[in-house]
């Protein structure tokens, strides 16, 4: 299993869309684990707003905002949690700013009314197409798709489930499972940035299991890893 990093080894973490449900969810936990995180938003009104809530719930001032551009000038790691429709258009307003840094894009390419049906881009993957829109200067990693923002949400409770984590370059996903780690999942090396097809699909299987059986955060589990060297 992947340590957390120590205290001096803590990257400051943006996250745009950081006022919605998944955005929100990560700040709390990131901020509760002792990272400072910065939340962008459209409406410097909304963030905040949030980032207040945020750090009243957190008992710290562990959550900054701004807009997009400022947010991801000021971290190393930027994290992505807007919906599909909106995904390109947020990373096309900072892509100057990405260059040598890890994008995280938490995106499933949901397409209303049919969520529970896998409806995938042309292209295959979403955030494969982000990797490709960026080129090889920014290291994408695609996580969290298989995740429901609620148990994020909720600090009473530990999230009980495993993280999918597909990126090109094997040492940005450890760092995405390190920043995984920090906030008590586990992360999963799952293959190239275009194995993220498979786990923005899963999340149509979820939302499908969700519905047939009346629960509200079907989730995932990797069997037959213990005892491995996850690293
Ligand atoms: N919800 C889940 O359980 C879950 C789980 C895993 C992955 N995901 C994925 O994570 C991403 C975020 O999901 P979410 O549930 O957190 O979404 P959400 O609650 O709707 O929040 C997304 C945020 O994106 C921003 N945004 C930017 N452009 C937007 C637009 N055109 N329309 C609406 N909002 C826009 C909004 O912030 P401002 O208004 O402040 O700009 C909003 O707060 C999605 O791609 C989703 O598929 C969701």
């Amino acid at each position: 299993m992947s340590a957390a990093p120590d205290a001096a080894a803590r990257p400051r973490i943006a996250i745009l869309g950081g006022t919605g449900n998944v955005g929100r969810g990560l700040a709390l936990r990131w901020g509760h684990a002792g990272y400072d995180v910065t939340i962008g938003s459209r409406s410097n009104e909304k963030a905040a707003q949030a980032s207040a809530q945020l750090n009243s719930e957190l008992g710290r001032n562990a959550v900054g905002h701004g807009g997009y551009r400022e947010v991801a000038a000021s971290a190393p790691i930027v994290v992505l949690t807007v919906p599909y429709a909106a995904q390109r258009s947020a990373v096309e307003e900072v892509a100057d700013l990405l260059a040598g840094k890890i994008l995280i894009d938490t995106t499933v390419p949901l397409m209303p009314p049919k969520v529970a049906r896998v409806q995938l881009p042309s292209g295959g993957s979403a955030v494969a197409a982000v990797q490709e829109m960026l080129g090889s200067s920014v290291r994408v990693v695609s996580a969290f798709q298989n995740v429901p923002a609620h148990l994020l949400l909720d600090m009473a409770h530990d999230v009980d489930c495993d993280v999918l984590v597909c990126g090109d370059d094997v040492a940005a996903r450890e760092t995405v499972i390190q920043l995984i780690a920090a906030i008590g999942l586990r992360g999963i090396h799952a293959g190239p940035i275009a194995n993220s097809a498979a786990t923005e699909a899963l999340t149509s299987v979820l939302i499908s299991i969700n519905s047939r059986y009346k629960v509200p955060g079907a989730g995932i589990r990797i069997t037959g890893l213990s005892g491995a060297d996850h690293a």
